[in-house]
């Protein structure tokens, strides 16, 4: 019996264990050395002014709706296609989740859907790179902005990515069209610590928020203290002084993650491109093949941008004459692992139960769902293995004849 080849992996390298046991060693286990270069490192790669390494991303997500004042009576739009994050950490400040179809080349928000369905109490939108891919920033930019909303990129997808606007390339995180950005490490994602999360900016106030939130609201630093010297029953404010300022969490990354992080980062570029030409090999293997819709850019000069964090073709189950349950089984036992990304989350069962939402609500996110199927795509698939998978997909409109599997 083959091992089966997962959706998504991590890749963990002697230099990464190395890195990692390194810290065990130190004196630091958290709040340390670490996360601070991680953190250097990680807004220069991205171009950002500020990044603020956390937990995960879902953290990140709570995180920004938090310092931009996203509350209770505020709506947030976010697109259907996505994982809960992107549309939860608005509930978790009591704002109004809300979702925008996506366009169907893409799968990231229309623009013209989301100007044509604007509402007024909307006060951000998160965007979300599906698969990798940039929704179009510029232009949902302009339209949030001109409604005087702020723009979150949830770029958790998009890891080391870049897309191009006007002949320029501009990196996922260090671009002028989103307020803050936010990126995942959980192991299946681009680069991994783990679980972890960043979330990068170039807003002074909303990064010494961030960092403030992210560990329980305490201020350390004296120079920035707020309180009147009547709040506390003495005046003296020594080295063990700490302020709460704001109702915080511990969001914290640790030492061990960060070590994981930097190391990662050193060989984030590897990863890309090697996802980059696992991409290519199956797109050229599957561009003719009449039931398989590769997935296509909403702009062709991406194609050497994108940093593909899934490989997610549409499948005619219909043409095939299976459904998607039969295929994946038919693919599991050859070998070769699937994931359905995502079930829209507006048909999610406590959305529809906390906010009206159902069927029909966004059309093309919900017919690509009926078609959506994510094939294994990580940097240390072989050549053998991406055969395998071109096979097995190739194969499927055949009768099975698992013997020889
Ligand atoms: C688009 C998107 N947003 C947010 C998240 C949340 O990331 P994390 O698991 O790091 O909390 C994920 C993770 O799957 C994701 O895919």
């Amino acid at each position: 019996m083959i091992a089966t080849l997962p959706y998504g992996r991590q890749s963990i390298s002697e230099e990464d264990i190395s890195a990692v046991v390194d810290c065990l060693r130190s004196p630091f286990l958290t709040v340390g050395p670490r996360i601070e270069a991680f953190e250097d490192a990680f807004a220069k790669k991205v171009g950002a002014k500020h990044a603020i390494a956390v937990c995960n991303a879902t953290a990140a997500l709570h995180l920004a709706m938090l310092v931009a004042e996203i509350r209770p009576g505020d709506r947030v739009v976010t697109s259907p296609i996505t994982f809960l994050a992107s549309a939860n950490c608005a509930a978790y400040v009591g704002a109004t989740p809300d979702f925008v179809d996506v366009d169907p080349v893409s799968l990231t928000i229309d623009p013209m859907v989301l100007e044509s369905s604007w509402k007024q109490d909307t006060k951000a939108v998160v965007s979300v790179d599906y698969a990798g891919q940039s929704a179009d920033m510029p232009t949902l930019a302009e339209i949030a902005r001109k409604q005087g909303a702020i723009i979150i990129e949830d770029a958790c997808h998009a890891v080391g990515g870049a897309f191009e606007h006007n002949g320029q390339i501009y990196k996922m995180g260090g671009h002028p069209w989103a307020d803050m950005t936010t990126f995942s490490f959980h192991p299946v994602k681009t680069m991994t610590t783990g679980e972890g999360g960043m979330l990068v900016t170039d807003n002074d106030v909303y990064a010494r928020k961030a960092r403030l939130l992210r560990s329980h609201g305490m201020e350390r630093n004296h120079s920035t203290f707020e309180s009147p010297e009547a709040c506390f029953p003495t005046a003296e404010k020594g080295p063990w002084f700490y302020e709460m300022q704001g109702l915080g969490y511990n969001y914290r990354l640790t030492e061990i993650q960060a070590a994981l992080g930097n190391s990662q980062l050193n060989r984030l570029d590897s990863f890309v491109e090697r996802r980059r030409e696992i991409v290519a090999a199956y797109n050229a293997a599957f561009i003719n093949v009449p039931w398989v819709q590769i997935p296509a850019l909403r702009n062709p000069a991406d194609q050497s941008l994108t940093s593909w964090h899934l490989y997610s073709p549409r499948l005619d189950f219909a043409a095939l004459g299976k459904t998607r349950t039969k295929v994946m089984d038919e693919l599991r036992q050859r070998g070769v692992g699937t994931q359905v990304l995502y079930i829209p989350v507006h048909l999610q069962p406590w959305y529809r139960k906390s906010f009206g939402y159902g069927q029909g609500k966004c059309p093309n996110a919900e017919a690509a769902y009926a078609g959506l199927l994510s094939l294994p795509l990580f940097p240390e698939m072989t050549q053998v293995d991406v055969d395998r998978v071109i096979q097995s997909v190739r194969i499927l409109d055949q009768k099975p004849n698992l013997s020889c599997a």
